[in-house]
């Protein structure tokens, strides 16, 4: 597993060598992911990896409403996924590459 730490300004998310760690298989979890912003954007540059995209429930209804409208096929076929955890208990899945 790789963690990254992409808040801290060090980084920007468009820095990171995603064509590195797209492979089949591979899947990147994204803890405090929003609704949106990430699996969105870095879709368009990764072919095999899949993102699970986890905040509080609230926040994945509205991040699964914004896949509905604007990229249905992305959670139909399993690429982006929404799973409700609180980031102070245990990580339901963790993925090869942690984004947080
Ligand atoms: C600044 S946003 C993160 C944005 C996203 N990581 C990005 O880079 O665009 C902070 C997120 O943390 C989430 N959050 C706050 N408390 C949380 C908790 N206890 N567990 C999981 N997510 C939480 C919020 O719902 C919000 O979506």
């Amino acid at each position: 597993m790789v963690t990254l730490d992409i808040m801290n300004g060090a980084l920007g998310y468009h820095d990171l060598p995603w064509d590195r760690w797209d492979k089949e298989g591979a899947v990147f979890v994204e803890a405090d992911a929003s609704t949106d912003h990430l699996s969105n954007d870095v879709l368009s540059v990764v072919k095999h990896a899949k993102f699970i995209n986890q905040d509080l429930p609230e926040v994945c209804l509205q991040g699964e409403k914004f896949f509905a409208e604007n990229n249905a096929e992305a959670i139909r076929s399993g690429r982006v996924k929404f799973q409700p955890n609180d980031f102070f208990t245990e990580q339901p899945v963790k993925g090869l590459v942690e984004i947080c």
